[in-house]
């Protein structure tokens, strides 16, 4: 840092209490805790300080500075109170790892989401939701985040681990989900280790939920290894890869982190913002018969392809819209290797860093009525500078989103196959909630189907 620097340190937020700092108001109402520290003058410098329990926590508000930290990936290195939590989950899998790491994962597990994969993922999901929307009876009532997360549980494991067992393992997988998310969310907000370690039920239940998901991902890894066929997919390419720096492969345990770390970032990404798009859709029936509108006239009868997509720019913004509301990754964190300098900050070395997607995507200096679902915001000549700044769904810099194209392909085609079948409606009130666990997904979203087409025989 420049000895002759003007940067002063960052303001603290205020109702800090001696020991727990703003613990009890995280816990009680995270989204409105840090909505707030997003409002006012603190905000608009930039930088607050805000004390998770005893640890002072440098959460950044604006979206420059956000992308500021975000293309210095040597200053603020993969780490924090997201990344630890995460770590006791998925180990050093690529989403949680150190810098050094990174550079040798990430090249491994790029391949498998070229384009051309894509394209071929994209009928493995087309069929998949064909079978599910065909499963379906006239006027039943379904539980649609559970349906959507056991459906992005089906996809992810056809389409990157495709072994003869994943699809039940997978299912396995999405059950054990709920704890593992709620135990991350805990250690995230109150990263105080010790606690983690008593023997409580909470503790317990997480303890028990990650030997469950390690001991199943093990054991489809042997099965793997005993059919010795290759069927090109993300586990066989992570299987044949070796550091470049060593010339190893990866170890077993290695490799269980990461097949854990993938499938928790795309089952639950992907059947979250699913479920979102299906509420949206519902509460707006005008802008949902615009889009199958838009279908219909781009696609006609025939099943959706990925190569469709870009010709349903209504579609798109829709997508854009649910993405902004509801990003999964509502809070992230980093933490930095050395003193540094940020927005006029002065930060120290070894610092936590936090930042909000959710509150990012809501500031209304970025977005007017910010709570509004409004899809045309994104029209091209409506959509402004600060707009795409602040819009940060997949991340930025070497650790955006490895499955983005992934996710912006699969989403959709579920999300289309599903209503051009059928119409789902809320069962219940229209009011949901988002449950703010390790990730954010909608609360029980209880849905009533009812067919559109008399053709669509199940
Ligand atoms: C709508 C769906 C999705 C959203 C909104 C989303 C969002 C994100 C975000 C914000 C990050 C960056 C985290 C950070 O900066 O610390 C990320 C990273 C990641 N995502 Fe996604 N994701 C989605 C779908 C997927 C899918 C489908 C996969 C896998 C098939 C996936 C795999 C990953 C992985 C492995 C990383 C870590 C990348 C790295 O550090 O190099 N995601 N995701």
């Amino acid at each position: 840092m420049n000895p002759a620097s003007t940067a002063t340190s960052p303001p603290a937020a205020p109702g800090a209490l001696p020991v727990a700092g703003h613990l009890w108001q995280i816990l009680r109402d995270p989204l409105l805790f840090f909505e707030r520290r997003h409002t006012g003058a603190a905000a608009r410098t930039g930088v607050v300080v805000v004390r998770v329990g005893p640890r002072p926590v440098h959460l950044v508000t604006r979206p420059d500075l956000v992308r500021q930290l975000l293309a210095d990936p040597e200053t603020f290195e993969q780490g924090g109170i997201y990344v630890e939590g995460l770590r006791t989950l998925a180990g050093n899998s690529v989403a949680g790892c150190p810098a050094a790491d990174h550079q040798v994962q990430r090249p491994i597990l790029q391949p498998a989401f070229q384009q051309r994969r894509i394209a071929d993922y994209s009928r493995t999901t087309e069929a998949c939701a064909d079978a599910l929307a065909r499963s379906w009876r006239d006027g039943q009532r379904l539980e649609m985040v559970q349906s959507m997360h056991r459906l992005a549980a089906e996809v992810v494991t056809r389409t990157l681990f495709s072994g003869p067992g994943t699809v039940q393992a997978g299912q396995d997988i999405q059950r054990l989900f709920p704890h593992l998310l709620a135990g991350l969310h805990r250690r995230m907000l109150l990263p105080v280790a010790w606690v983690h370690r008593l023997p409580l039920p909470a503790n317990i239940g997480f303890a028990s939920a990650v030997s469950g998901i390690n001991r199943i991902v093990d054991k489809e890894i042997q099965t793997y290894r005993r059919g010795g066929r290759d069927p090109g997919d993300l586990l066989s390419a992570m299987m044949r890869a070796t550091d470049p720096r060593t010339g190893a492969a990866l170890t077993h345990a290695e490799l269980t982190e990461q097949v854990v770390g993938m499938l928790l970032a795309a089952v639950e990404t992907t059947g979250s913002v699913t479920a979102w798009l299906l509420h949206n859709l519902a509460v707006h029936p005008e802008v949902e018969e615009a889009v199958l509108g838009e279908l219909s006239i781009a696609v006609g009868d025939r099943p959706l392809r990925a190569e469709d997509l870009p010709n349903l720019p209504l579609f798109k913004r829709v997508f854009a819209e649910v993405l902004r509301l509801h990003p999964p990754f509502w809070l992230l964190s980093r933490v930095t290797t050395r003193p540094v300098e940020l927005g006029g900050h002065r930060i120290p070395g070894g610092a936590d860093i936090a930042f909000s997607l959710h509150c990012l995507h809501r500031a209304p200096q970025a977005f007017p009525f910010p709570h509004r679902f409004d899809p045309d915001r994104w029209l091209p000549d409506r959509v402004t500078d600060a707009q795409r700044e602040a819009h940060l769904p997949f991340g930025a810099g070497t650790r955006q989103c490895i499955g983005e194209v992934y996710g912006r392909t699969a989403i959709p085609l579920v999300v289309a196959t599903l209503l051009r079948h059928w119409r789902l409606r809320h069962a219940t009130g229209r009011e949901v909630t988002p449950l703010v666990r390790g990730t954010m997904r909608p609360s029980p979203l209880s849905m009533t189907v009812t067919r559109r087409t008399a053709a669509f025989a199940p």
